[in-house]
């Protein structure tokens, strides 16, 4: 059996520097042949076969973004809490249905569990309708709450059923509720209207 030559001069030298003729490590190699893999494949993506260029793919990013961050695009003369028995039973429907699950957090009564209790008069981003409703629209990613107002979620007609089946239940007094959180300071009468 040959034995693999190690560690043999070369015979040239250049200034004196010398160097041995061994096989390049099998890692190194199959790392070099994925990079000439991965930068054909790169090249016949983006410059012959329409990958998205940086432009186009910054204008996508951005327009994600502008559709997860939209304000609601009601105009504030139609966010009007609604009382019919229809839409509140729309409204309930979305609440305590499992493709919003909004009861798994603020439970069934919504007197509060994971977020807060959404019938007393203390609210974290506001208690008048527009800003219940646009709290339900944008959510609060960071602290779990889906943003229901963008995607296949919640259209506008869904969310004021939804808000205003939340606008329904204030001054309810559900039993037990979630404990005021220090930062939940902001109080409204039920017409929405801050109390200072
Ligand atoms: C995964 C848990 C979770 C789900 C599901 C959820 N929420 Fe929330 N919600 C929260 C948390 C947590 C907050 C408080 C956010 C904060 O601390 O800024 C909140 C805040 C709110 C607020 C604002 C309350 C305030 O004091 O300003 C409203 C209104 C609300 N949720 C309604 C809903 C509705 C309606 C749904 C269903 C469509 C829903 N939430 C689903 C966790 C949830």
């Amino acid at each position: 059996m040959a034995t693999k030559e190690m560690d043999k001069l070369l015979e040239h030298d250049a200034d004196g520097i010398q160097e041995y003729d061994n096989a390049l490590p099998r890692w190194w190699l199959y790392g070099f042949y994925f990079t000439i893999v991965f930068g054909v494949v790169y090249m016949f993506y983006y410059h012959s076969f329409g990958g998205p260029s940086s432009a186009q793919e910054y204008a996508n990013e951005m327009s994600e973004a502008a559709l997860l961050y939209k304000r609601t695009a009601m105009s504030p003369s139609a966010m009007v809490a609604k009382s019919d028995a229809a839409t509140l039973a729309t409204g309930k429907a979305i609440f305590e249905g499992t493709n919003n699950a909004c009861y798994t957090c603020h439970r069934n009564d919504m007197g509060g569990q994971v977020g807060p209790n959404l019938t007393d008069e203390y609210w974290l981003h506001g208690g008048s309708f527009s800003k219940v409703m646009e709290s339900i629209k944008t959510g609060f990613l960071e602290k779990g709450m889906q943003p229901y107002g963008t995607g296949a979620k919640l259209n506008d007609e869904d969310l004021l059923a939804v808000a205003s089946y939340v606008w329904s239940k204030r001054g309810s007094n559900p039993p037990e509720p979630k404990a005021i959180e220090p930062d939940r300071d902001k109080k409204y009468d039920l017409d929405g209207n801050p109390i200072p």
